[in-house]
């Protein structure tokens, strides 16, 4: 079987450091079948909270890309979301597609808890989360980390979810892919040290390694 593969990059920065850490991990999912969609070429409208999904079965909002992306969502066996953290955080965009998928689920409400039951049998994924930060540390990626695991969750129901990529100390696009020298003259103009040069260089390419594996494990069947 050839397994279908989603990637979906959340970057404002076509070319930024999660646009090419994408390229990377679908550079590692060789033999899938894999297809790549910036999320800011998408016209997502917000949910306006009105809840009818749960009663209709489908979003009430008809006239944007959601529709077509959930389709692209349900049939791939792999999703990659990557993203750069903001405020801690993914996104805004993402976060408002996610909303979007509300209306994948039925939610009944009983006195002890939520009951959540998908309108679509996915029994499993494989999700490969990529987070880019301009932190030194990746804690800074917790809230955002915990986010992308609750749509994982919520949207099958056995995924199964890689070690995310969490690259950190990043800000300048093709700064993670950038050479020595130039990571240098990078380094300068945004007043970093040249000194950390060497240290984040390895640092940087650890990250591309890490999101090469990350796709070699999504486009695996088991
Ligand atoms: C609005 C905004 C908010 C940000 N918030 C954070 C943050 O909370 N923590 C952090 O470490 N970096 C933060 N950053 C830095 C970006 O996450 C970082 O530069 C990232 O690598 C950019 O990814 P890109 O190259 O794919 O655009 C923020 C950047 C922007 C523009």
């Amino acid at each position: 079987m050839n397994i279908k593969i989603l990637a979906l990059t959340g970057t404002r920065r076509k070319g930024g450091n999660s646009d090419i850490l994408t390229d990377k991990a679908l550079e590692g999912a060789e033999g899938a079948i894999v297809e790549k969609i910036y999320l800011k070429d998408l016209h997502i409208k917000p949910c306006k909270g009105c809840l009818r999904c749960n009663l209709l079965g489908y979003c009430s909002i008809k006239d944007d890309d959601f529709n077509y992306f959930r389709d692209k969502f349900l049939e791939s066996n792999s999703i990659i979301i990557s993203a750069p953290v903001y405020y801690h955080y993914i996104p805004g965009e993402l976060k408002v597609l996610m909303d979007r998928f509300r209306s994948t689920f039925h939610v009944a409400m009983t006195p002890e808890k939520l009951i959540y039951t998908s309108r679509y049998d996915i029994e499993t994924k494989k999700f490969l989360f990529i987070l880019t930060l301009g932190h030194p540390k990746e804690h800074d990626a917790i809230p955002a980390i915990e986010a992308l695991n609750i749509f994982a969750s919520m949207t099958c129901k056995n995924p199964v979810i890689i070690k995310p990529v969490i690259a950190t100390f990043l800000a300048m696009p093709g700064q993670i892919k950038a050479c020595k020298e130039k990571l240098r003259h990078m380094f300068t103009k945004i007043n970093i040290s040249p000194d950390l040069v060497d240290e984040k260089y390895e640092e940087y390419q650890e990250f591309l390694k890490d999101a090469y594996n990350g796709g070699k494990m999504v486009s695996r069947e088991s």
